[in-house]
């Protein structure tokens, strides 16, 4: 079997650049180790960029979202019982758009099945062979039957436990990782929203966030210890745990229910460099990772398919190579920013286990200055809503 780009990995990356080349009349096959299914039933964040929205729609697939989704003009930061707004829409002219990441990939998905697109679930074994020529292909089984396809590009987009990044040679893979001391634990409940908008809050007892997906499912994080599992929080402790760490304003008024998810998410930043190795393109999780306090995680994935969906169009359609030849530069300016951003407002909310009075004023007086400080607001308003690809 052969295609024009094979791409490893049925995420919301890999979904998305196939749908956008099909778009293109370029032929993809996507591999997935699991099932649909399984792949719905990962819960993700929710907050998109103008950018991410552009590109679903230049997918032709944002007619739910379009419909469905929240428009946030702002979010609150509270700290103890202080709270504050930062308006990104004042600040930047642009809202984010509040759309479950499980809504989005059924939405691909749905779309790559309307479209006839070729998705082979439950892959294994997936090697990648030939990558720095220009006819690479990649082995696999399904059923128990060793397969081989044949490609002009190979898109990595499986994710951090992929093979993608691990068919790059450690000679010529430079990885640069931080490990937080802490997990979120997050739970999905069918109750309304506290608020219309996000609140992030910091306070002596570790970070929380109030998040929503839509007017009655609510999804609500608070900063817990690696070594918790979610079975040693009952609903109740969660729920009194998140009253206290937020403003009484809101607590007072939160409208709690029996969870209907509950997981534990550790923290992470990670990149590798280079995100091409000859004809094999890493994109999203695959190449990078980020703490989910400022939401880049889907969004830095969406700038990465945006390049590459760019370079291969012209590489494949014009006989233009330039766009492929700078993918991994251009993918990794933008993504460092996206790091930094999401270290800094990790950095900023979080109870850290080493912080000592000196580093507990410094974080108070980087809150103090984001809440009185119009260009420090207009920085975070630029970095949340997404900067330009
Ligand atoms: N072979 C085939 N498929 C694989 C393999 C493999 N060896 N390894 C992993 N996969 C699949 C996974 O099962 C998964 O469905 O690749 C997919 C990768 O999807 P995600 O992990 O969701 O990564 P990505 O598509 O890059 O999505 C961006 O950024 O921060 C996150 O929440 C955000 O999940 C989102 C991600
Ligand atoms: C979420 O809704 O799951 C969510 C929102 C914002 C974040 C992280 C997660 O920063």
């Amino acid at each position: 079997m052969r295609t024009q780009v094979l791409i490893i990995g049925g995420g919301p990356s890999g979904l998305l650049l196939s749908q956008l080349l099909d778009k293109k009349g370029i032929d993809t096959l996507v591999l997935e180790r699991k099932t649909r299914d399984y792949v719905l039933s990962r819960i993700r964040a929710g907050i998109l960029e103008q950018g991410f929205v552009q590109l679903m729609r230049e997918a032709g697939v944002s007619s739910r979202m379009d419909k469905e989704c929240f428009v946030h003009d702002g979010t609150v930061i509270a700290s103890g019982e202080e709270q504050f707004r930062i308006d990104f829409t004042e600040h930047t002219g642009t809202p984010v758009v509040v759309y479950g990441q499980t809504e989005l990939t059924r939405d691909l998905y749905d779309a790559r099945e309307a479209a006839g697109g070729k998705i082979i679930f439950e892959v294994e074994g997936v090697e990648i062979h030939d990558a720095r020529t220009d006819k690479p292909y990649v082995t696999f089984s399904k059923d128990g039957v060793e397969q081989r396809i044949d490609a002009d590009y190979i898109a990595g987009c499986d994710g951090f436990h992929g093979v993608s990044r691990q068919s790059i040679p450690l000679d010529v893979r430079r990885e640069y990782e931080k490990i937080y001391p802490f997990g979120w634990l997050g739970i999905l409940s069918e109750t309304p929203p506290v608020h219309h908008e996000l609140i992030y809050s910091a306070s002596e007892r570790g970070f929380s966030l109030c998040s929503m997906r839509n007017d009655n499912l609510s999804r609500y994080y608070i900063q817990c210890s690696l070594s918790d599992s979610p079975s040693d929080w009952s609903d109740q402790l969660f729920w009194d745990e998140l009253k206290r760490r937020m403003p009484s304003a809101y607590a007072d008024k939160l409208v709690t229910g029996p969870s209907i998810e509950k997981s534990i998410a550790p923290l992470r930043s990670f990149v590798t460099e280079p995100m091409r190795w000859g004809r094999l393109f890493l994109c999203g999780d695959a190449a990078h990772i980020v703490p989910p306090t400022g939401a880049k995680g889907l969004n830095t994935a969406a700038s990465d398919i945006h390049y590459l969906y760019h370079g291969l169009v012209d590489a494949i359609l014009e006989g233009d190579n330039e766009g492929l030849d700078r993918y991994s530069e251009k993918a990794l300016a933008r993504i460092w920013k996206a790091e930094r951003f999401s270290w800094w407002m990790t950095s900023l909310l979080h109870r850290f286990p080493d912080q000592n009075d000196f580093d507990l004023k410094m974080q108070g007086a980087e809150l103090t200055f984001l809440q009185s400080n119009r260009e420090a607001q207009s920085a975070m308003a630029q970095n949340y809503v997404g900067l330009p690809y």
